[in-house]
């Protein structure tokens, strides 16, 4: 569930007001109700009485009532592996998440947790509290919150930041070149579309414009270098930036069908398969068998290599290189990919001699820096333009290969603004 506390304030609370619409039933909250006493239930909107101080006994107390009535689900530390079996109201399993990492469903908000606690989580195992209101409720709340810091709940929120791509006198040629040291980095929040706890949390983006050309460089962590996509059981690293084509941006998960996105790609196998030790499937498949092929005029068995296997070759019978598929193509020489995208499931390649963006990665100590560069103004009419002096969207998405990210399934950014210094 992404944010979308940069809509007006005015449409969010539209869009409250449509969903509550919805229910099949008018809502009725009855009165409030205080559980009289242990074991008994309480009712209508939970008062939130002030919260008493988080002393050391306050702790004490609050880690013996967690040990007694949480650690079962919840994991003797938070961590979400409780012994107990749990399932969802329609009976498949669940278990609640990390309380560690400082993400939270609903808000982190002291107050909002206080009413989690006691009111539970309906439809979930989380039950309602049959006792634990008022400071014990409060403790609990601030056991919970002591376990994760405000920087990583306030990692954990989708927010839209500014990028300013600053006007130099050339952009940089290389992700490691001196001029990337004095541009100032912005720090982007990531979500996993398919929620995990071990996910990347942040993309740092730098951005320079030199009137002509424009250059990101787009920094995260991954303690994996995944470059290669030999086996099927390999996926690789990748990260991706897309742009609308309008001020107003379309749905920011790949655009809609009316309104195309932009998007540049960069695949860590790509980059590995450009370096001048390109990947062996030799090294991969010991024992690999290979067949000749009378259209071939380079002898496979002593190169196995894809571009030995291809470029000896017509193209005719390389039939991905034949249609002009810019994946099969034995002679790119970028390891990005111009794609275009109008909604789910329709992501595809610009046409060959539109693929204008240029890219070049590096992988250290655990951190990708990769940079992408492009003419300012777009080849062919699905390109973007990046016009000076003006504010484009952009959103990102990063790929783990090694937890098994591909296609949609990736950690993404909400759309940001990248301003174009005049
Ligand atoms: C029977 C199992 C069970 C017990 C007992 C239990 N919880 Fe939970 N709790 C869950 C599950 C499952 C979730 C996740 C629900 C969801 O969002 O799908 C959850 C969610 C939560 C959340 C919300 C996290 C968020 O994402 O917003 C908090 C806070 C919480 N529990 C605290 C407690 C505390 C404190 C206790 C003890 C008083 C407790 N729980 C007891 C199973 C349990």
């Amino acid at each position: 569930m992404p944010s979308w506390g940069h809509l007006p304030e005015d449409e969010r609370w539209g869009l409250v007001h449509y969903i509550k619409s919805l229910a099949a039933k008018p809502w009725t909250v009855p009165p409030a109700v205080v559980p009289p006493g242990e074991g008994q239930s309480g009712q209508g909107v939970i008062h939130v009485p002030p919260a008493p101080p988080f002393t050391a006994e306050a702790r004490k107390l609050a880690l013996e009532r967690y040990a007694d009535a949480c650690a079962s689900c919840h994991g003797p530390t938070g961590k979400g592996d409780g012994g107990e079996d749990q399932k969802d109201d329609s009976g498949y399993p669940t278990r609640p998440r990390d309380l560690t990492v400082g993400v939270f469903k609903g808000s982190p908000d002291p107050a909002h947790l206080y009413r989690r606690i006691v009111a539970g989580i309906p439809g979930t195992p989380m039950p309602m509290s049959d006792w634990a209101w008022g400071a014990e409720a409060w403790h609990l709340v601030n056991l919970i919150r002591s376990w994760s810091s405000d920087s990583q709940r306030e990692r954990a929120e989708m927010r839209e930041f500014r990028l300013v791509a600053r006007r130099v006198e050339r952009v940089p040629e290389h992700p490691d070149a001196g001029a990337w040291r004095v541009t100032p980095p912005v720090n982007l929040h990531l979500m996993p579309l398919w929620w995990r706890s071990d996910r990347p949390e942040e993309l740092t983006v730098r951005a320079l414009h030199d009137g002509r050309q424009i250059a990101l460089l787009l920094t995260w962590s991954d303690g994996t270098h995944d470059h290669t996509a030999m086996r099927p059981q390999d996926f690789r690293d990748a990260v991706a930036v897309q742009f609308a084509l309008t001020p107003d941006p379309p749905f920011f998960a790949m655009g809609s069908r009316a309104r195309h996105v932009n998007i540049w790609m960069w695949k860590s196998e790509r980059q590995a398969d450009l370096e001048p030790a390109f990947q062996d499937l030799e090294k991969v498949y010991p024992n690999l068998g290979i067949d000749s092929y009378p259209n071939s005029t380079v002898s496979a068995v002593e190169q196995p290599t894809r571009q030995a296997l291809t470029l000896g070759s017509d193209p005719v019978f390389v039939t991905g290189w034949g249609a002009g598929n810019i994946v099969s193509d034995p002679l790119r020489k970028s390891p990005t990919e111009d794609l275009v995208a109008q909604g789910f499931g329709t992501l595809r390649a610009r046409p060959r001699a539109d693929q204008a963006v240029d890219g070049r990665g590096v992988y250290a100590t655990g951190t990708y820096r990769v940079m992408l560069r492009r003419d300012l103004a777009g080849p062919g009419v699905q390109a973007v333009t990046l016009t000076p002096g003006t504010t484009v969207p952009v959103g990102f998405a990063v790929w783990n290969g090694s937890a098994g990210d591909r296609d949609g399934k990736k950690s993404v950014t909400i759309w940001q603004d990248l301003v174009l210094e005049p």
